[in-house]
């Protein structure tokens, strides 16, 4: 179980039982007032890769119960620009704070930040790798919404290659009893070591470029952005970037369940069209918001608060 000076790195690290711990514990923040949980703490962000909803609901988990924010800033602004190394600044703000929420373009820098830290270090994303929080609130969001998590039919479309948040729930769902299926252009496969790693836990998954067909199938349908910024190849970014674009039009042509909903990490950049939002399908801006129990409740499990 997730307990006090623990760092939440990878996905990987929890099972069904761990997570469920988390996903309770932030009903609890969601239903009581806890604002003086956290007086006398500080969460330093750390965000070296852009972000919005991430870093702002992580302040606001923190600042909600009662503790302290203190803000990396950005690279621009920072002794980076002097050459100092990732290691020695993990080092110094360590020395500043009780917990460090860390994006970084790089895979593993969380984990090579725990190591040093001496202190909790939460992934708040890592390159094309992990991004454990937002697999949280996207499990929670889905618990809401859905009643359960087990006995669901969870579609992916979009990126699925370099999409972090893909990477990471397809994994969290691999300890539950739910079908995976698919969808991407074939230059944006879901990465084979992830299916292998699904293979070995027996989960029920299909590979396809078909969105159309797949949306009869499914429960919950997670819609991801093309990531310009993961492209070494600009041409191959404008080749694949409109391949998909989920409507009330192709939710209608492929047969939508009622009950069907739509989730997205955010940002949208035009695969996810506006017409969706008023409708009951549209969970994406509720999701965006479950990021400040979710992050409350880690916060408060790695601070020894719970
Ligand atoms: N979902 C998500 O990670 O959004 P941000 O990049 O804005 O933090």
């Amino acid at each position: 179980m997730l307990q006090s000076g623990d760092s939440v790195i990878s996905i990987r690290d929890f099972d069904s039982e761990e997570i469920q711990q988390v996903l309770s514990v932030a009903a609890r923040m969601e239903r009581e007032d806890n604002r003086d949980l956290m007086r006398g703490k500080i969460l330093a962000t750390m965000f070296l890769e852009a972000s919005t909803r991430t870093k702002l609901s992580f302040m606001s988990a923190m600042l909600r119960l009662g503790g302290e924010v203190l803000d990396f800033g950005d690279t621009e602004h920072s002794s980076f620009k002097k050459g100092e190394s990732l290691s020695d600044a993990i080092r110094i703000v360590s020395g500043y704070c009780d917990v460090i929420a860390m994006r970084h373009p790089w895979e593993g820098a969380a984990r090579l930040a725990a190591q040093i830290a001496g202190l909790p270090v939460i992934n708040a994303g890592d390159g094309a790798n992990q991004h454990p929080t937002q697999t949280f609130l996207d499990l929670y969001t889905i618990q809401k919404v859905r009643g359960r998590i087990d006995g669901l039919s969870v579609g992916f479309v979009g990126d699925l290659k370099y999409g972090r948040t893909v990477h990471s729930l397809a994994t969290a769902l691999s300890r539950f009893d739910c079908r995976q299926i698919f969808v991407s252009p074939p230059t944006l496969r879901i990465p084979a070591g992830l299916l292998r790693e699904l293979e070995e836990a027996g989960v029920r998954y299909e590979v396809s470029e078909d969105l159309v067909s797949a949306i009869s199938k499914l429960d919950i349908l997670y819609c991801t952005r093309i990531q310009r910024e993961r492209f070494a190849d600009s041409l191959e970014y404008e080749r694949t970037k409109g391949a998909y674009r989920l409507d009330l039009a192709l939710l209608e042509r492929g047969g939508a369940r009622d009950e069907l909903r739509i989730m997205h990490p955010l940002p949208r950049v035009g695969e996810l069209s506006t017409d969706l939002d008023d409708t009951p399908y549209a969970v994406y801006f509720q999701q965006a918001r479950n990021g400040v129990p979710v992050r409350q409740a880690l916060l408060s499990l790695v601070l020894g608060k719970e």
